[in-house]
């Protein structure tokens, strides 16, 4: 049955794979590069063919590594990765060059030549060489991409690229996802899979919100019973019967988080961590109730919405807290930004709690807005101290903006036009086009009432940059995310969210704007679910149409 099923992949690839003598078809490449000019004829990957470096980039050995790995495995030949030691022996092999070019396009920019002699990539960067892979990975039959794939290489069969030209770079430098293991704990191999799936679609941020009300989700040695206590809850919904043991939950351990940032390099992806304050810690806060304005107790919780219990922003101790594990979160995550949440956060207890009154005095503060502005602006000096940026959601410009502060602007564009005016940078994420936990479609059953749609072709006509900014503030836009809250979607139901929305949303953040072609981006589509089938992603289907009514 085994041996069937393979021979039949087998035959498919290779009737899809042949040099052929008649008009190519332009390839399905999403995202869609900037310039793609096909031409005739092909380059056949063989056992002779090699993976040549030219390049002082330190990683661009391991791209060709990567490459070789991938190609290894579906073909069987050996692919041995080498350097250039001079121009003219590179006929017949890859040749993946940094050195001595300079491209328009910014550091992640590629120019792909494919001949029948030789496949050219030349970068400014190893992050370049990386996306010119997932191009080329996409000229391939999208069967290859399936695991299974890895049995037919005992075929030796040669591969086949068509012969052309790209010339291709990123639109914006932010294209993101964000995912939520705090409603839901998810696995680090669900992680590190994510993350071989955004670097597929050329994206770049993996925004990690690690802290809720429903969970606290990463190590910190210096406080124990936030995984201890905080990583876990009586059920996974208050509408749900406890679990057995009582617990539903889990962590990430420093050395996991480790191994997951290195993998993330590894496919040129940064990942931002989200420690949320001072609203939706509960988590925090059921282990160490002393950092709320009432002293607590407080449990997991096993209900979603916005919470009442927040850190009490008049005690030095929240502050001593906070920094204390932002200083690990800091040695953990070297980029440059870490996501301190500020949404929305409740004020009836900072309107309640002396603490909290009194430092509003003592501030000079007019209300708690201004106190929660206080709050992100004295979190936002120590992080400058450590060299790193914030990032929060909108909620942060009410009351005051904190002087360096970065927005997502989630509640509409609002935010976002706001920053960017006050020369702020921006990350559009509106829930009108970015909201990857709404349904895909009016018809989707089992999502809350509330939800609007964000259907793929909503998702692929955004426009992250509000025509209301000029030319000068627009550079404040550093791109988009779109934001997989999960409440209603553990682990395995993901998929289904992100898929196939993630393709549009890298095509808006990927691709020129004047080439945003939906009819064009759905057919290229077609192929493109065949190699997210094959990647073993169960993407959305639409429902089928409700049987028609029998005739009388
Ligand atoms: C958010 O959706 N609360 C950022
Ligand atoms: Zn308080």
């Amino acid at each position: 049955m085994l041996c069937l099923s393979v021979l039949a992949l087998a035959c498919s690839m290779g009737s899809q794979n042949q040099p052929s003598e008649t008009k190519p078809s332009m390839p399905a490449i999403i995202p869609r590069p900037v310039e793609l000019e096909l031409q005739s004829g092909t380059f056949s990957i063989k056992d002779s063919t090699a993976i040549l470096i030219q390049s002082r980039d330190p990683q661009a050995k391991a791209v060709g590594e990567y490459l070789a790995s991938w190609l290894r495995q579906r073909t069987g030949f050996k692919l041995p990765v080498r350097k250039l030691t001079n121009n003219a022996d590179s006929k017949g092999h890859f040749l993946l060059a940094t050195a001595g070019r300079h491209l328009e396009g910014g550091n992640e920019a590629y120019h792909l030549t494919i001949s029948p002699e030789r496949v050219g990539v030349f970068a400014p960067r190893a992050k370049g060489l990386f996306y010119a892979v997932q191009t080329i990975r996409q000229l391939l039959p999208p069967e290859l991409e399936s695991a299974r794939a890895a049995a037919v290489a005992k075929t030796k069969k040669p591969l086949h690229l068509p012969c052309l030209r790209i010339t291709d770079n990123p639109r914006y430098r932010w294209r993101g996802l964000l995912l939520d293991c705090g409603r839901h704990f998810m696995s680090k191999e669900f992680i590190k899979r994510t993350i071989d799936l955004l670097a597929y679609h050329k994206m770049n941020v993996l925004h990690w919100h690690l802290t809720e009300d429903q969970g606290w989700r990463i190590e910190i040695k210096k406080y124990p019973k936030l995984t201890e206590l905080g990583a876990w809850r009586k059920a996974t919904r208050d509408s749900e019967q406890p679990r057995e043991n009582g617990l539903y939950g889990g962590f990430y351990s420093q050395d996991d988080i480790k191994e997951i940032v290195a993998y993330a390099k590894s496919r040129f992806i940064e990942v931002i961590p989200e420690i949320e304050m001072p609203g939706h810690s509960g988590g925090a806060l059921a282990a160490y109730p002393e950092l709320s304005c009432t002293g607590g107790p407080f449990e997991v919780s096993t209900r979603w919405g916005v919470h009442k219990d927040v850190y009490c922003a008049g005690d030095d101790k929240t502050f001593e807290f906070l920094q204390d594990v932002l200083t690990e979160v800091i040695e953990l995550f070297p980029a440059p930004f870490i996501h301190i949440g500020g949404d929305e956060c409740p004020k009836d207890r900072w309107k309640a709690c002396e603490k909290c009154q009194a430092r509003i005095k003592a501030e000079g503060l007019a209300n708690e807005h201004e106190l929660q502005s206080y709050f992100i602006r004295r979190i936002e000096k120590f992080l400058s101290s450590k060299g790193r940026r914030l990032i929060g959601w909108d909620e942060i410009l009410e009351g005051g903006l904190a002087p360096q502060a970065t927005v997502q602007s989630w509640r509409g564009l609002k935010g976002a036009v706001a920053a960017a005016k006050a020369g702020h940078d921006v990350i559009s994420s509106p829930t009108s086009h970015c909201y990857l936990d709404y349904p895909h479609s009016k018809d989707d059953p089992g999502y809350p009432n509330w939800m609007g749609v964000t259907s793929l072709e909503q998702i692929y006509s955004f426009e992250p940059t509000p025509s209301e900014l000029s030319p000068e503030q627009a550079k404040h836009i550093l791109g988009a995310e779109c934001n997989m809250w999960t409440e209603h979607a553990p682990q395995d139901l993901v998929d289904k969210q992100v898929f196939p929305r993630l393709c549009a949303l890298a095509e808006v953040t990927w691709s020129p704007q004047k080439a945003r072609d939906w009819k064009d981006f759905s057919a290229r589509m077609k192929t493109h679910y065949r190699r997210l089938k094959s990647l073993g992603v169960t993407y959305y289907r639409p429902p089928p149409p409700p049987p028609r009514a029998k005739q009388p």
